[in-house]
């Protein structure tokens, strides 16, 4: 069913010149008519123009850009952990709390995150640096216990190397995957 908003595209949100390509590149990879299959790529990539976040207005957007239902896009946006429905810090860290990183130690690393930056899983600090969520498996299991910050994974992660890469992060030092900070 084609679905038609009320409204055209959202005033708040409109893809970048450089982004209109990349999403039409995106749509080429697909069947004509199968748009709705690019769904996840597309918000992905509206999520990284905006911030790091999907706002309602990316919603609105996408569902016009995708001709699908909001809340079809909504569903997915808020079904999965990589999409996140409020502002992220400029570092957003995802602590994987799955048995296997659990097993590991998972629940320690989420306690010095807790304690370092002050805040609880679902929240960002004041001045907007850092945020933290709690998320199920990585997909890097045998390399537990793993954090995802950002694009970077940091894997066989202790408290140890956890408290550097933040101290490193607030220090506004560039950190490397895996942990070792420059
Ligand atoms: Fe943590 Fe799979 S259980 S990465």
């Amino acid at each position: 069913m084609t679905y038609r908003r009320s409204r055209s595209y959202s005033d708040g949100f409109t893809f970048t010149e450089t982004n209109k390509a990349k999403a039409q590149s995106i749509l080429n990879r697909y069947p004509e008519g199968k748009g709705a299959s690019a769904l996840m790529p597309i918000l992905d990539l509206a999520q990284r123009q905006n911030g790091g976040w999907i706002s309602k207005d990316v919603i609105a957007y996408v569902s016009t850009y995708l001709s699908l239902p909001e809340i079809r896009v909504l569903e997915v946006a808020s079904f999965y952990s990589q999409f996140h429905l409020k502002p992220v810090g400029t570092y957003h860290i995802q602590v994987c709390g799955t048995p296997p990183c659990w097993l590991c130690g998972s629940q320690d690393l989420m306690k010095v995150c807790q304690q370092w930056l002050g805040i609880k899983p679902g929240d960002r600090t004041a001045d907007g640096k850092f945020s933290l969520q709690e998320v199920e498996c990585l997909g890097a299991c045998t390399k537990a216990p793993v954090i995802q910050i950002n694009d970077q994974y940091h894997e066989k992660l202790n408290k140890e190397k956890l408290i550097a890469i933040l101290e490193a992060l607030s220090e506004g030092k560039k950190v490397s995957p895996g942990g070792s900070h420059a």
